[in-house]
């Protein structure tokens, strides 16, 4: 990536990186693992894609939990907490075919400006068996509209789907795609076909 293009909403989240953290609280541990238990192999890789300061990949275990995120401000801070951290577009991701064995996405998909290239990236580099986890809020619960007119009105091109709609994208990617809603929150769980 060039130092000053700036694609999604990243401008935004380098301008105010170092203060993220205060503001907004810790993932759902619980979900993420329970996420991660779908998949048909152990978890030792993980990419936490446009994950920030890397508050999603301090919610769960892995041998090698690395941040990606187009914005260096949030790899900087990833870094400061010890996370590996690349600045990379999660449309075009800096790793092999069947690297990973898992791909995690909290909070980030609806920012990223191609989600389905997204999907299909993060696909791209699932080994045989791995997951896909997506968390993302709902616009059609009436918190998740609040939402989303929020971050309109702040300036955001966020791009929100219904879980359905998401769930539908992720077996387009080729994954055996199965959603959970909670409320206005919800997540998008998709597994890589296996080796048989
Ligand atoms: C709301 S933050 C979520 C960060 C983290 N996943 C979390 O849960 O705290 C959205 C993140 O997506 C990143 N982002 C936006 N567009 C991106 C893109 N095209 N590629 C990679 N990261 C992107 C932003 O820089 C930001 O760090």
């Amino acid at each position: 990536m060039s130092g000053s293009h700036s694609i999604g909403d990243t401008a935004t989240f380098d301008r105010f990186a170092r203060f993220y953290d205060w503001v907004v609280p810790t993932a759902d541990e619980d979900e993420l693992r329970a996420a991660l238990e779908f998949a048909d192999r152990d978890i030792e890789r993980v990419l936490d894609v446009g994950g920030g300061t890397g508050r999603g990949a301090a919610a769960f275990d892995a041998s090698e939990r690395i941040v990606v995120d187009a914005a260096e401000g949030m790899t900087r801070q990833a870094c400061r907490k010890g996370f590996e951290a690349v600045r990379a577009d999660a449309a075009s991701l800096p790793f092999a075919d069947e690297s990973v064995d898992a791909v995690t996405i909290v909070d980030a998909l609806h920012h990223v400006g191609d989600p389905e290239e997204t999907i299909a990236e993060a696909a791209r580099a699932l080994r045989p068996g791995g997951v896909l986890v997506i968390w993302e809020i709902d616009p059609t619960a009436p918190v998740g509209r609040l939402v989303e007119a929020g971050e309109h009105l702040y300036g955001f091109d966020s791009t929100f789907f219904a879980p359905e709609d998401l769930g539908r994208k992720v077996a387009e990617a080729g994954l055996d795609a199965k959603f959970r809603s909670r409320g206005f929150e919800y997540t998008v769980v998709g597994r890589a076909p296996g080796n048989d």
